[in-house]
């Protein structure tokens, strides 16, 4: 694995002169919507082993009508990318530390943006997204019936700055960490879960108006499972 850091380090020498041309308004999370709020500190001393939490984990598609708190989405927002030291770093591990994925969740009200730094979160009324994305979803009905849809996006120039031509692998990937560091806290936290790749990005990234530059990776329906609904 290092052998293979030092080749891209030679990739993104040969490669630098891409950066430049890379959308400045990608290069780094920010705010979009206006004001933002600080989320609830993060739990991070949950009483799961690592082990239990793996062996239970199962992809579930059926959910409680019950809407999830905003300290629950923040904690899945916080396992996917929260920042765990003085210098940056998140929970997920990420190519030369450029961090390029952004991490939404989808309500039936709400629209909601996270802002790592200082674990806060933007948000925007939206009453019609939750409902279109099963439809962008090729009619996989149980997405739109979760109470929050999280969306994983990636910004490429964020890591073709460092890394060239190789930065769209290199994002998918640490997509896949983020997730599995989602689908584990949803378990953790006795949630229903269930990754979602079978979904038309440029569908959802219209339906988030996303900026350009900006690709659509995982959708992740998270909710209380459905036997938890009161009679
Ligand atoms: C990359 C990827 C894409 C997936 N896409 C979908 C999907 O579009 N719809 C779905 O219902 N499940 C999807 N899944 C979930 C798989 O169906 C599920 O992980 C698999 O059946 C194994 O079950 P488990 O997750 O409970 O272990 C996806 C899983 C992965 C890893």
């Amino acid at each position: 694995m290092a052998r293979s850091l030092a080749v891209l380090v030679m990739v993104a020498t040969l490669t630098a002169g891409c950066a430049s041309s890379a959308p400045t308004a990608v290069l780094e999370s920010s705010q979009r919507f206006g004001d933002s709020i600080e989320l609830p500190t993060p739990d991070r001393s949950g009483s799961a082993t690592l082990e239990q939490v793996l062996s239970q984990r199962r992809s579930q598609r059926e959910y409680a009508s019950d809407e999830l708190p905003l300290a629950t989405i923040g904690q899945l927002f916080w396992a996917a990318q929260g920042v765990t030291d003085a210098a940056g770093h998140r929970t997920s591990p990420s190519a030369g530390a450029a961090y390029p994925l952004e991490l939404y969740a989808v309500s039936a009200t709400t629209f909601m943006h996270y802002l790592p730094t200082g674990h806060r979160l933007e948000q925007r009324p939206d009453d019609t997204t939750l409902a279109q994305l099963a439809a962008a979803a090729f009619d996989q009905e149980f997405v739109g019936s979760a109470p929050v849809v999280m969306v994983i996006t990636g910004t490429w120039a964020r890591t073709e700055a460092e890394y060239g031509a190789v930065a769209d692998d290199l994002v998918n990937r640490e997509a896949g960490h983020a997730a599995q560091n989602l689908l584990l806290q949803a378990t953790a936290l006795g949630l229903a879960a269930v990754p979602v790749g079978g979904f038309d990005p440029a569908t959802v990234a219209r339906l988030l108006a996303l900026p350009p530059g900006e690709d659509v990776l995982y959708l992740l329906p998270v909710g209380h499972p459905a036997s938890s609904d009161g009679p």
